[in-house]
């Protein structure tokens, strides 16, 4: 019989060794190995493989002409913006990471879609978290009651799989990857050998019985813990499920998805009654808007194919410092610098001496070039303390010499702007060309970032101070 080995796994990336080392030669972090027994097994013997039996099962090569597209069979999960992130619902026997912080609020979305799902097929919740009253608990009061769903608390992974061939679900909930461990390993539920095995046997179920498994992983505040860092190259689908805890809005976002874009968001608000789906970003992000205050500009990014109305925020004041500040929260710094060193060079605008905090509300990434006017203008605000109306909205690329790039969506994005109340748009003057433009909307053409300083429109009582 062969001895049990030691492996020393790192905790970040899942690299090992033979022998303990202080940094991952892999990802460079330090301290981060951890000592792992694991339980020989026989190995497969080679004259076994060479066998004419097993040679019958071996995979042969397919000319590319004869392979045919793949048939997606998809699941809808009863909340369109879950949906939507998945690419049109959930396909059957794909595997899908949902990953959070603790109590953002991932058991109750899975909770809320047993519902829907559970009346196509059967749906199997297991949780290594949860008592089966607590569940039941949050079923209640979500109004999840019925449909062919069964619970199942239980964190030893062959026993779950086990428990999946005698009930045949469609589709199954792992609540959470972190609680689930093999015997074969002496190591803790949620090290990395621990959470790639029990994925990997899950993953193993989804392709060969044709299951569905969404898969709860925990991470912190840095991404780390082991759990959906190791498990990305493995799934089909990862999904993460962001907010602020303070704040009841979650946004969901696909990191990766086989079968569907990376573009699309979905969004929700926590309330009393489970997650409610958001259908109308923009309003909900414009809903506490101050009026009239300096440094504000609302702009118009692509979420995938849906316009979204976002909120820019600078404050510019005067430094303390001898090097000023820069804070920056939803926006690039780097594009964030590149953007004041152009409003320096080429509007001679003062910058060096001021801090600048900039922020995105409602926990939106602005990565989007189209986005860069918006912030230019609400920069210049800030700096010159004047404030932009209310209703006027900016979208544009600004490149080095200051010169406004065309934008792509031009025409959805007007739309949307037009639908929320916007009568103003300043855009890229190649994008302005040919528009459909609504009624009572101007667009504003401009070439470069000085014409959008020199507009009437966008300071109306410049000449006031
Ligand atoms: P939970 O889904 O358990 O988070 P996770 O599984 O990601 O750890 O719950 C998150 C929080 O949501 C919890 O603090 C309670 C709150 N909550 C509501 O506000 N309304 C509800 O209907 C439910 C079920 C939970
Ligand atoms: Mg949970």
């Amino acid at each position: 019989m062969k001895a049990n080995k030691t492996v020393y796994t790192c905790t970040e990336c899942g690299y090992q060794s033979p022998k303990w080392l202080g940094r991952c030669p892999s990802c460079q972090s330090w301290n981060c190995f951890e000592e792992e027994k694991i339980v020989a097994e026989a190995k497969k013997n080679l004259r076994t493989l060479n066998s004419p039996s097993a040679a019958a099962h071996k995979s042969a090569a397919v000319a590319f002409s004869d392979m045919t597209l793949p048939q997606y069979m998809r699941s809808e999960t009863g909340m369109g913006e879950l949906d939507r992130v998945l690419g049109g619902g959930l396909v059957t026997g794909s595997v899908v990471l949902l990953a959070g912080e603790p109590g953002i609020g991932k058991s109750t979305l899975l909770t809320q879609i047993c519902g829907t799902l559970g009346a196509v097929g059967r749906v199997l919740y297991v949780s290594g978290e949860e008592s089966r009253s607590q569940i039941k608990l949050r079923a209640k009061r979500l109004g999840i009651d019925g449909g062919d769903l069964f619970v199942l608390t239980e964190t030893d992974i062959d026993l779950i799989c086990a428990e999946i061939d005698t009930l045949k679900p469609q589709t199954v909930i792992v609540d959470s990857i972190q609680t689930v461990s093999s015997e074969q390993f002496t190591s803790v539920p949620g090290s990395v050998t621990q959470v790639k095995e029990a994925a990997s046997k899950l993953i193993n179920k989804a392709k060969n019985d044709g299951i569905s498994i969404i898969i709860v992983g925990h991470v912190n505040k840095e991404g780390s813990i082991a759990g959906p860092k190791v498990l990305e190259h493995m799934v089909d689908a990862v999904l993460y499920f962001e907010g602020e805890r303070q704040n009841s809005y979650r946004l969901i976002r696909a990191v990766k998805n086989r079968f569907g874009s990376t573009n699309e968001i979905g969004v929700f608000e926590m309330t009393e009654e489970g997650l409610r789906e958001v259908p109308n970003p923009s309003e909900m992000l414009l809903a506490d808007r101050p009026k009239n205050v300096s440094g504000n500009c609302a702009v118009c990014v692509m979420e995938g194919t849906r316009p979204v109305i976002a909120e820019v925020q600078a404050l510019v004041s005067q430094t303390a410092f001898p090097s000023p500040k820069r804070t920056s929260n939803g926006i690039d710094y780097n594009r964030l610098y590149l953007l004041l060193a152009v409003l320096e060079k080429r509007l001679g605008l003062r910058y060096s001496t001021q801090d600048v905090y900039m922020n995105v509300i409602g926990g939106l990434r602005l990565d989007e070039p189209a986005a860069d006017l918006s912030i230019a203008l609400s920069l210049i605000s800030g700096l010159r303390d004047l404030p932009i109306p209310d209703d006027l909205i900016a979208v544009g690329e600004v490149g080095l010499a200051g010169e406004c790039r065309a934008i792509s969506n031009a025409e959805a994005r007007v739309s949307e702007a037009a639908r929320l109340g916007f009568t103003k748009i300043i855009l890229p003057a190649r994008s302005a060309e040919k528009l459909r433009i609504p009624d009572g909307v101007t667009i504003i053409p401009v070439r470069g970032l000085y014409d959008m300083a020199a507009s009437k429109y966008v300071f109306p009582n410049a000449g006031d101070r």
